[in-house]
């Protein structure tokens, strides 16, 4: 089954102040910019498996691939850390691919707890239910809210050796320099002798980035058009989608896989009791989906104070899980 259920948002208030401000910021910025983490309601959560399902998006069967095929492997890169530990999963959601790696371990009577971590406490909840069905013996500790927040629990809760896992291609949602930050707070959080796992999906045929983004069927198109019905729903605003088209890029050189929502007219949209104008072709800077080449993830292991133990490819070495060390 090739599922994978993303965060799924709580509305606490929190959550809709910083949601209403950064759409305001964003949308005050020139370029305008809206960041693709507000994708996921319960309609993004749905395009987002849609899109996991469509042929021509490749990512998660790659790193399936890994996860299933490759789980030897995975667990041999683990193992450098030769005493009990906890492996904690940034953005767990249904610990699909996950799974394999953990049954391989329980198999082997490894001393773990696993910690997935996730914003949706109901996510955590089913993960739970399908973890305890499948794995019995597996010792889970569930910790509901923010990544970073939720490491510092981690660490505090236990003085055992880490493995974190960051899977799905998601740290290509960020741009380079959050990317650097990202990776360095992590470090930041660990201990000589931790592991992070990182997927990051590689360069290749421009063509075949492309068409991952780029669907004759819309539903990316849909993906990114539904963060301004989102937008409209919960800060009282009146997008007409009709007047805004998705236009997808892919730079070879950059690696940088983007979406945009251009003005198909000049037009003003009301976000509460803010007005903002847009002119025709204006455009509204939506998602990144960077690609990275062996260089590219050489340095941002090195950047964030961490050396590359193994990396293990798909058959088609279009993805790879990076294993790096503090
Ligand atoms: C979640 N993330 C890794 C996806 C990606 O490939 O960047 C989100 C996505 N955007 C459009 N299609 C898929």
């Amino acid at each position: 089954m090739n599922v994978q259920i993303k965060q799924d948002y709580h509305l606490n208030n929190d959550y809709t102040d910083s949601f209403s401000s950064d759409i305001l910021k964003g949308l005050s910025a020139h370029p305008k910019k809206l960041s693709s983490k507000y994708f996921y309601d319960k309609t993004g959560d749905r395009l987002f498996q849609q899109i996991m399902a469509m042929p021509e998006y490749y990512l998660t069967d790659c790193e399936l691939d890994i996860f299933q095929n490759k789980t030897e492997e995975l667990a041999k890169a683990i193992s450098h850390i030769n005493e009990s530990f906890d492996l904690i999963e940034l953005g767990a959601g249904d610990a699909m691919k996950s799974s394999y790696l953990l049954k391989n371990l329980v198999d082997k009577g490894t001393d773990f707890t696993y910690m997935p971590i996730d914003i949706s406490g109901n996510i955590l909840s089913v993960l739970q239910e399908n973890l305890n069905k499948k794995l019995p013996e597996l010792k889970i500790v569930p910790l509901e809210g923010e990544y970073f927040d939720m490491l510092d629990k981690a660490t505090a809760l236990s003085k055992r050796k880490k493995v974190v896992l960051f899977l799905g291609g998601n740290i290509g949602n960020m741009e380079n320099e959050e990317a650097r930050h990202f990776c360095s707070e992590v470090k930041r959080k660990l201990n000589p002798g931790d592991l992070f796992l990182v997927g990051f999906d590689l360069k290749k045929n421009p063509k075949t980035i492309l068409a991952a983004y780029n669907d004759p069927a819309g539903i990316t198109a849909s993906f990114n058009l539904n963060l301004l019905t989102r937008i409209n729903r919960e800060l009282n605003a009146d997008f007409k989608l009709e007047n805004f088209q998705h236009y997808q890029n892919y730079d070879p050189i950059s690696g940088a896989c983007r979406s945009f929502l251009v003005s198909l007219c000049d037009q003003e949209v009301h976000v509460g009791s803010r007005l903002f104008h847009f002119k025709r072709d204006e455009w509204i800077d939506m998602e990144i989906s960077q690609k990275f080449s062996e260089q590219d993830i050489k340095k941002l292991a090195v950047d964030a104070g961490f050396h590359i133990l193994v990396e293990i490819r798909d058959a088609k070495s279009w993805f790879v899980d990076s294993v790096w060390m503090v």
